[in-house]
């Protein structure tokens, strides 16, 4: 699979795991996440994180190039220390998803790329370990991203916080707070479509878990003047838009409406009753919905809009002149339907319209109203329902979210998360009371930060022990005491104004105005400006140089603005409504009292106070919203704009405190983790007090002493260089560690691998071995019980057959026959037989039959026609058992002669004559006296055995002469022809040898006829020498074959032994 890499708008670099699923995965666990943020090093692409790391932090241009850098890539955050500095982006980013709400949970501020989650994380981390009341200061212009700020810090909480045990509506309520307030307090304005018209402070009430409990909603300052008049380009409150876009049929009858803006005055004066950015339809869903979350009976909404249609109608009405020039009401209709909606009787209604009741000597007097009066009287009245509805709404909002668990003793250990989002710095073409206060307002939260941001700072020199070095930064107290300083301040003089009894007016105002405050160089008239200023500022018009720039105000209307009159009629009318909200939003006590109401202005400036108040009762956070162009378009960066934001704001004064002495500080613990790598050290644990770890760290990285400072728990570094070589280090570092990392891992993971295999390997051969061993132990036991069987059987075997003596009988008898077998007779002449078992006797006695039978008739078909010579069984009769070499002469085959004619002379055959030689063999013959041995031919005729030497018949003995023939029984070869004595040619016997004894013997006693004549001789065979003297000879078996002449004259043969007898 393809590596891909993206780069989101938080800023950091995620390698995506699932090229499919990118968001999911990585932001899951699954992804790998290379924050490029706190990987420093990927500073020149994104710039850096935290402007105080900007080398040179007191250049503006740097502080803008640096802004534009990461606004272009979508990092629409960076901080300055602790303090968040937002871009608008004008686009839906994708990055306050539940999966990045995890991401920045319970993570060190510094080591995620910045953040509102990360704010919002630290707040409430800081609020549930410390137990302190959090604050989170959103400030800027209108339209830098205030609102969806503080929207996305409540969702934050609402989703991550851990819910209440009781009352988990309530984080729906906080949310659903939200569009409801904004339906009645926001509106498009030139600067924002969505422009909140109202301060709000809102307090979050966690328990001691962390949960959310309840809320509070403080509101300050409703710009009541826009229910009645708009500036072009502009709208009123987005409530009637919306009621007459998105209200039924039956709603809009009941109330008298039409579903066209156009048709009420009220909503017409900025011409502009449609936006495309806005869908009132689907806003009033919203609203309609949420009405109810907040328990808003079906009643009350019922009231709610009918006071928002009276306003409409009120809008309409309309007066004309009679002849004495007092204002009549020509639009009966509307007066129809403000009677009906509001509840109030018909002609009082009309009257206070056209008429103002004066007391005058305890005695009431009505005086009739011209033209102009009764319009101012309208809308009044219009302005008066209208306001006090929406502080009645806040009421109504505040007793929904308040915790229901008031006795409880958790409602006592909670802790408060305030979200401050008010109005920001607004300049517009024509400014007047409302811009003058919200702008005032401005001036004292930037006061408030300014001190705030300066005390922590000190603060923290002091318990760090570091000496503190004093920063210059621009005070904006001098314009807040210009604004609100007791007697001489512009809102004391304006309620002295007001309260004056005679003819004053806006323009004596003016005048006291620059009687008072002439010399304040903050402050300008057309009258006190010099000749060039002068041009730029009208004659009812003055000017304040605010922090954040200068703002000319028109005074007309500051005085009725202040004075902010509902005529005593209108009052009482109002104060006898049948309509349950406005009885309560005007009371009768009212009328009774005789007091004036304080001013609007002192109003505001006491509820600012008292904010101021309750912020400083808190440890603050904050953010800073910048708006990067007034097209409200995404990707454009206004140069121009931005940098009077970041005038305006401070932001300079701000990164100027925080770098006084030092860029950069980190606790011990969080900067020796993150560095320890890059010292031998302190790598790869730290065994003893982080603050000893931290300085053994910079001594070995050679940081100088001007470069640094130890505190009581964190390290201060005095120029960002030293941090940046430092990270520089790290990342080469980190490749190394990365490498050996991996290293160790595989090295780890193939071991493991390893070790699983040698134990399966184990495994395995255990149970083979199990198995033969199993196997051996099984053949064991069968080889014991097949012995033990056995030997029974033994014991048993002439018992006759049972059970126990089965085996063994069975088993004799096939071993017996298997045996067999291998020990059959190998010929004919072998009697050999195994001795069988009781019970194949008979058996046994057949197959040995049938087995010589067998080889008798193998033998007998294998011999060939030679064999068939009677002379072989002639010879079998004559020596077969008689004498011992005769065994070996039987498979040899006798033949018809040894001599061929050729090895017999010549002069013998001659001598023979016609005598045919019927065998012819060499011999040794043994001389009568000294048993000489002589070689001789013997040569048989038909007449006579011949003995020839050489070419001389040396004798020859006819078979009538031949009385016998002699051999011994044993392995010798001599034979002795007895011859008739009668013949006296005959010498005497003759002692031969043949090397063919049996077949010569054979032949020639089947020549001569003497088979029955041959002896077979034991012991000594006598033979007869010559006339009168006999011969003997001495056979006796031995070793070997030896013929030697015996000392008692005899011839002894010792013949060698053969086993075939
Ligand atoms: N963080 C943001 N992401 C996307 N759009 C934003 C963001 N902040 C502001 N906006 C856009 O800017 C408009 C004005 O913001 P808003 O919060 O109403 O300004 P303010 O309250 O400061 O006057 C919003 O309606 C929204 O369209
Ligand atoms: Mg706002």
């Amino acid at each position: 699979m393809a590596l891909q890499v993206e780069l989101v708008p938080t800023g950091e670099i995620i390698r995506v795991v699932h090229p499919h699923r990118p968001c999911k995965l990585a932001l899951g666990s699954d992804g790998v996440r290379v924050t490029m943020e706190s990987a420093l090093t990927a500073r020149d692409r994104v710039g850096v994180q935290d402007f105080v790391l900007l080398e040179n932090f007191t250049s503006e241009a740097a502080f803008i190039e640096n802004l534009r850098r990461r606004f272009r890539e979508n990092l629409i955050y960076t901080y300055i220390g602790p303090v968040l500095v937002s871009v608008n982006p004008y686009r839906d980013l994708q990055i306050y998803s539940r999966q990045h709400m995890e991401r920045y949970r319970g993570v060190s501020f510094y080591e995620v790329p910045p953040h509102l989650f990360a704010v919002a994380d630290t707040v409430y981390r800081a609020l549930r370990t410390e137990r302190r009341d959090q604050a989170v200061m959103i400030s800027g212009e209108s339209g830098a991203g205030k609102t969806e700020a503080t929207k996305r810090l409540l969702q934050f909480y609402a989703e991550t916080c851990p819910a209440p045990e009781r009352g988990g509506a309530v984080r729906d309520r906080l949310l659903q707070s939200n569009p409801v307030l904004e339906a009645f307090g926001n509106a498009k304005t030139l600067r924002n479509d969505n422009s909140s018209r109202f301060g709000k402070y809102m307090d979050v009430q966690f328990d001691f878990k962390g949960a959310p409990v309840g809320g509070h909603i403080l509101s300050y300052l409703l710009e009541k003047s826009r229910v009645v008049h708009q500036n072009h380009g502009e709208r009123n409150f987005h409530i009637f838009y919306q009621l007459l876009e998105g209200g039924e049929e039956e709603t809009l009858r009941r109330l008298g409406l039409e579903r066209n803006p156009q048709s009420y005055l009220y909503l017409v004066k900025g011409q502009c009753a449609k936006v495309s950015s806005i869908n009132d339809k689907s806003d009033w869903k919203v609203v309609r919905k949420a009405l109810t979350v907040i328990d808003f009976t079906e009643d009350e909404v019922e009231d709610l809009l009918s006071i928002v249609a009276s306003v409409l109608h009120l809008g309409n009405i309309h007066f004309a002149a009679n002849e004495e020039s007092n204002a009549q009401v020509t639009t009966e209709n509307q007066l129809k339907y403000l009677t009906r909606l509001l509840s109030v009787e018909g002609s009082t209604l009309r009257e206070a319209l056209t008429h103002r009741k004066i007391i005058a000597k305890g005695e009431e007097l009505l005086s009739p109203l011209n033209l102009e009066q009764a319009a101012y009287a309208r809308d009044a009245l219009a302005k008066a329902v209208y306001s006090r509805t929406f502080t009645w709404l806040v009421g109504k909002i505040n007793r929904s979210l308040a915790s229901k668990d008031v006795e409880s003793p958790s409602w006592r250990s909670t802790t408060v998360l305030g979200l401050l989002d008010i109005y920001g710095f607004e300049v517009f073409q024509h400014n007047s009371f409302e811009q003058f206060c919200i702008n005032y307002c401005n001036e004292k939260l930037q006061q408030l930060f300014i001190e705030l941001t300066l005390k922590s700072e000190q603060e923290e020199y002091e318990a760090e022990g570091i000496a503190w070095e004093p920063v210059q930064y621009f005070n904006n107290k001098i314009i807040c005491d210009l604004v609100e300083e007791k007697f001489k301040g512009i809102i004391s003089i304006l309620d002295e104004e007001c309260l004056r009894p005679g003819e004053a007016t806006d323009l004596t105002f003016l005048e006291k105005l620059e009687d008072t405050v002439k010399h304040h160089p903050h402050f300008l008239t057309h009258k006190l400006a010099d000749q060039r200023t002068r041009k730029s500022l009208g004659r009812g018009e003055f000017r304040l140089l605010h922090y954040a720039g200068e703002v000319t105000y028109s005074v007309t209307g500051f005085l009725d603005k202040n004075n902010d009159l509902l005529f005593r009629n209108l009052k009482e009318t109002m104060c006898s409504s049948k309509n349950p909200i406005m009885s309560q939003c005007f009371d009768r006590s009212e009328l009774s009292d005789k007091k004036r109401p304080e001013t609007v202005a002192t109003q505001f400036k006491m509820s600012l106070l008292q904010l101021v108040e309750i912020l400083q009762s808190k440890e603050p956070a904050y953010v800073r919203c910048i708006k990067p162009n007034d097209a409200k378009q995404p990707g454009r960066f206004d140069e121009v704009l931005i940098r009077h934001q970041v005038k305006y704001l401070g932001l300079l004064e701000n990164l100027r405190v925080r770098r006084a002495g030092f860029a950069y500080r980190r606790k011990y613990e969080a900067f020796l983790q993150r560095y320890k790598s890059l010292c031998p050290e302190t790598w790869p644990t730290w065994a003893g007090r982080p603050q000893d770890g931290v300085a053994v760290l910079v001594r070995h990285l050679g940081y100088k002493p001007e470069e640094y400072k130890m505190g009581r728990t964190k390290i201060f570094i005095r120029f960002p260089k030293t941090l940046f070589a430092t990270e520089d280090a790290l990342e080469v570092r980190r490749q190394s560690l990365a490498t050996k990392i991996q290293a160790a891992w595989r090295g780890f993971h193939w071991r493991q691998k390893f070790l699983r295999v040698k134990r399966s390997a184990i495994c395995i051969q255990s149970w083979w071995r199990g198995t033969l061993g199993r196997r051996k132990a099984a053949k064991r036991k069968w080889a014991a019980q097949t012995i033990r069987r056995l030997i029974r059987g033994f014991v048993l075997r002439h018992a006759p057959r049972c059970p126990e003596n089965a085996f063994f009988l069975d088993h004799v008898r096939t071993s017996f026959l298997l045996n067999l077998r291998r020990q059959l007779p190998q010929n004919v002449l072998d009697t050999s037989w195994p001795t069988p078992p009781p019970a194949l006797r008979e058996a046994s006695e057949l197959l040995r039959e049938l087995c010589i039978k067998n080889m008798v008739w193998k033998y007998c078909r294998s011999i060939s026609p030679e064999w068939k010579q009677q002379q072989k069984a002639v010879a079998s009769e004559i020596f077969k058992g008689k004498k011992d070499n005769y065994p070996q002469s039987v498979p040899r085959l006798f033949i018809s002669t040894r001599l061929g004619t050729d090895e017999i002379s010549p002069r013998v055959l001659q001598a023979l004559g016609s005598e045919p030689i019927q065998y012819a063999v060499p011999v040794v013959k043994y001389d009568r006296k000294g048993y000489k041995p002589r070689s001789r031919q013997l040569l048989l005729t038909p007449n006579a055995v011949v003995i020839v030497e050489d070419a001389k018949v040396k004798q020859r003995i006819d078979y009538a002469n031949l009385t016998g023939i002699s051999v011994s029984s044993l392995s010798d070869s001599l034979f002795v022809l007895h011859v008739q004595r009668a013949d006296n040619k005959q010498k005497g016997d003759v002692v031969l040898q043949s090397d063919h004894v049996i077949e010569t013997l054979t032949k020639t006693a089947l020549s001569a006829n003497r088979v029955n004549s041959i002896n077979i001789n034991q012991g000594s065979i006598t033979f007869a020498g010559g006339p009168g003297r006999d011969g003997t000879i001495d056979f006796t078996p031995g070793s070997e074959l030896l013929i030697t002449k015996a000392k008692n004259g005899h011839l002894a043969v010792v013949a060698p032994r053969l086993n075939s007898r």
